[in-house]
């Protein structure tokens, strides 16, 4: 079993990490300070191929593999948890949905715009009513002819305010449970779509997330992804492999905070000698540094199985169970490193530590990964 990066992999990395220290850096404090976008810096990343990075190249996209893409992500949530977010979302549920379950015109439309980075696009499930449980869409999309008749509001929508184009999960035929559930690509300007005010959130900051609201929303029949009822298979799906950007994204968040942590315990004296020379210190490192090499390797498999067309429910979900929860340990310990540094902001940790948490609750919630892990290891025992 060769576990070593291939050269390609290992340019990515630096190029990711390079982007992450040159772009992402300068700039990440007042962006989380101010709740800005990171606009500038998406439109770059763009540019570099970054947001379409599974795409086929005749789309516009980068053509790689999803171990590049996780690999990417963890370079770019090591500085900038906020601009990684709109990435992972771009590329794992918007690109890859319509790539993957699109028609050609929809390729055509939207793929080629969205994977170059012209535009980016938002994924629109939740609800003030169905976060985790994603059959209770109280949205609606009604059959009138050649359109839909879209009502109803989503909340939580990352990049819900900058993007064009949105993927909007809603109940068509609402006696057929699941099965009557469709998904549509809405284009921002359609008229009755309106998008609420921005969230103030505890972290992730810098990403633009809205509540929005369908009244009345004309949309055709062609941009209906799939088969008619195919909408909560679609999200499902897509989500598996959303699961695997946040799973790296948890990583980078903790790998970022574990780096800063050990230049500080290097660097930082007390009681005659630097920190890390004290034991209480050096074992916080220790299980830190073993935490995120364990969290690597899961998202790495998880990776590897969406690589060579195995299911990656399974590996996804435990993934970023596992990532996301040591995130939110590491982050912690990040800030107990730097003591009274760590709660001030110049410090990064603080912030990593308000970023970590989310990775818990979206794209599923810790215990929405342990349903799924917990009915595949049952239908397979
Ligand atoms: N692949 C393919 N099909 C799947 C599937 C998958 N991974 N998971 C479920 N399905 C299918 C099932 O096979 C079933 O189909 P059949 O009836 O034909 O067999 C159908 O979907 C319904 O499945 P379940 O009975 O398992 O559905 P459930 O109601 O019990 O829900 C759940 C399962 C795992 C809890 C699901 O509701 C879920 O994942 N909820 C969490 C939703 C979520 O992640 N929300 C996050 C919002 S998006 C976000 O955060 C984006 C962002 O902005 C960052």
């Amino acid at each position: 079993m060769d576990l070593s990066l291939s050269e390609e992999h290992l340019m990515i990395r630096q190029a990711a990490r390079d982007f992450a220290q040159t772009e992402l850096l300068p700039g990440v404090i007042e962006r989380d300070e101010k709740q800005s976008f990171p606009g500038e810096q998406i439109k770059k990343m763009g540019e570099l191929g970054f947001l379409g990075m599974m795409t086929d190249p005749k789309y516009n996209g980068s053509g790689m593999d999803t171990l590049s893409y996780v690999i990417a992500m963890e370079e770019f949530s090591k500085v900038d948890a906020s601009a990684s977010v709109i990435v992972s979302v771009n590329n794992s549920l918007v690109c890859w949905g319509i790539e993957t379950f699109g028609s050609d015109m929809q390729k055509q439309k939207y793929l080629t715009r969205l994977a170059s980075g012209e535009i980016i696009g938002a994924f629109c499930l939740s609800e003030p009513e169905a976060g985790s449980d994603a059959t209770s869409q109280k949205t609606t999309a009604i059959d009138n002819g050649d359109h839909y008749v879209l009502n109803g509001t989503k909340n939580w929508i990352t990049n819900g305010g900058s993007a064009e184009v949105y993927l909007v999960i809603a109940q068509t035929d609402k006696e057929k449970g699941h099965k009557g559930i469709n998904a549509l690509i809405v284009e921002k300007d359609t008229p009755g779509f309106e998008i609420g005010p921005k969230e103030n959130k505890l972290g992730i900051r810098g990403s633009d997330t809205h509540s929005l609201n369908f009244n009345d929303v004309k949309v055709p029949k062609e941009n209906r992804i799939g088969e008619n009822g195919f909408g909560f298979k679609f999200a499902m799906k897509t989500l598996a492999g959303g699961r695997i950007g946040i799973a790296a994204q948890a990583l980078g968040i903790a790998a970022g905070a574990y780096e800063l942590a050990l230049k500080y315990a290097k660097e930082r004296k007390a009681f005659g000698t630097e920190i890390a020379n004290h034991q209480a210190i050096a074992f916080k490192l220790a299980d830190m540094h073993t935490q995120i090499e364990a969290a690597r390797h899961l998202v790495y498999k998880a990776a590897w199985d969406k690589d060579n067309g195995h299911n990656y429910d399974l590996s996804g979900a435990m993934a970023k169970l596992y990532a996301s929860q040591v995130a939110m340990d590491t982050t912690v310990e990040a800030v107990q490193i730097h003591g009274g540094n760590g709660y001030v902001k110049d410090y990064h940790v603080e912030r990593l530590m308000r970023d970590a948490k989310i990775t818990q609750i979206y794209e599923g919630t810790s215990e929405i990964q342990k349903i799924v892990i917990s009915r595949e290891i049952l239908r397979k025992s």
